[in-house]
């Protein structure tokens, strides 16, 4: 992409900070919002973002570990800087897995996951909000949910809760940053294949339930949710704050039986 298509995107002349940006979905927002002319910074743990080659030689890469309160405003102030100001924030880094059955639920597991999750979603997201404020243009948060948000499913009470809390964080930020013209959304990915080659889903019990459960019989790849991001981050978005886009191939809308017959 030359120089000029870049300006000429949805995103021309934005500044954008994209957390858990060496992930699948991360990866893949920050590659949509370069290619719509956007000016990136990365955020990701250290060793996986130093791993992390991007299509564009002009991503700014700024570690920072979610779980790590201190650390957070700094990376944020950091990169702010760095991009002259901030427009959209998206909160994508976030430890996914399953904790065992709630019985065998560690406490030391629950607050891993509360604390990077979700209290690192609100404190990155809060770092955010006060430069977007403070810039005076308003802005677009963007948190990552999950279907999870609203659905639970079996061994992951920690990782269920945290995203639970993420959908309240998202509408609790939309009521009180509206008057800074700052709208914040949440995008709920159902399974999305973060291999980019269906790998992930190879595995018979696995590939079942998405086949069952996902109305499409197939897992989502990174970049159909990119392109979700990059809606709610363009300017034509301009009256849309506190929803939830799902990104589950029509699994919450069904109870099985997708592609059959
Ligand atoms: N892939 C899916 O099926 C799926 C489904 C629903 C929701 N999600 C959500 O989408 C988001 C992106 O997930 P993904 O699928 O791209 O997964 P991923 O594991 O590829 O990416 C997550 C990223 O978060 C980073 N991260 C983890 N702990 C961190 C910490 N303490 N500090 C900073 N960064 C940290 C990881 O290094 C990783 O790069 C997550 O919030 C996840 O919960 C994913």
């Amino acid at each position: 992409m030359n120089e000029h298509s870049a300006r000429a995107g949805r995103l021309a002349g934005k500044a954008a900070i994209v957390t858990g940006a060496a992930g699948g979905i991360g990866r893949a927002t920050v590659e949509a919002f370069i290619r719509e002319g956007a000016r990136v910074v990365a955020m990701d743990l250290d060793a996986p973002l130093a791993a992390t080659q991007f299509a564009a030689s002009d991503v700014i890469k700024i570690s920072c570990d979610l779980g790590d309160r201190a650390a957070i405003q700094t990376a944020t102030d950091n990169a702010v800087a760095k991009l002259g100001g901030l427009d959209i924030f998206v909160a994508s880094g976030a430890m996914k897995g399953g904790t065992g059955n709630f019985l065998d639920l560690t406490d030391h597991d629950w607050d891993r996951y509360i604390d990077i999750n979700l209290t690192g979603t609100f404190l990155s997201c809060r770092a955010a909000a006060r430069a977007m404020a403070a810039g005076g243009k308003g802005g677009r948060i963007i948190t990552v949910g999950s279907i999870n948000s609203f659905l639970s499913e079996p061994d992951a009470a920690a990782y269920v809760t945290a995203k639970g809390g993420v959908a309240m964080l998202t509408k609790a930020m939309a009521v009180d940053l509206a008057k800074y013209g700052i709208l914040v959304n949440m995008i709920a990915p159902g399974p999305v294949d973060v291999t980019g080659n269906n790998t992930g889903y190879s595995e018979p019990k696995l590939a079942g339930e998405v086949r069952d459960e996902v109305a499409l019989a197939r897992p989502g790849l990174p970049h159909e949710v990119a392109t979700a991001a990059v809606f709610l981050a363009e300017d034509g978005s301009s009256f849309i704050t506190g929803s939830t886009i799902s990104i589950d191939g029509g699994l919450s809308a069904m109870i099985f039986g997708g592609m059959r017959g």
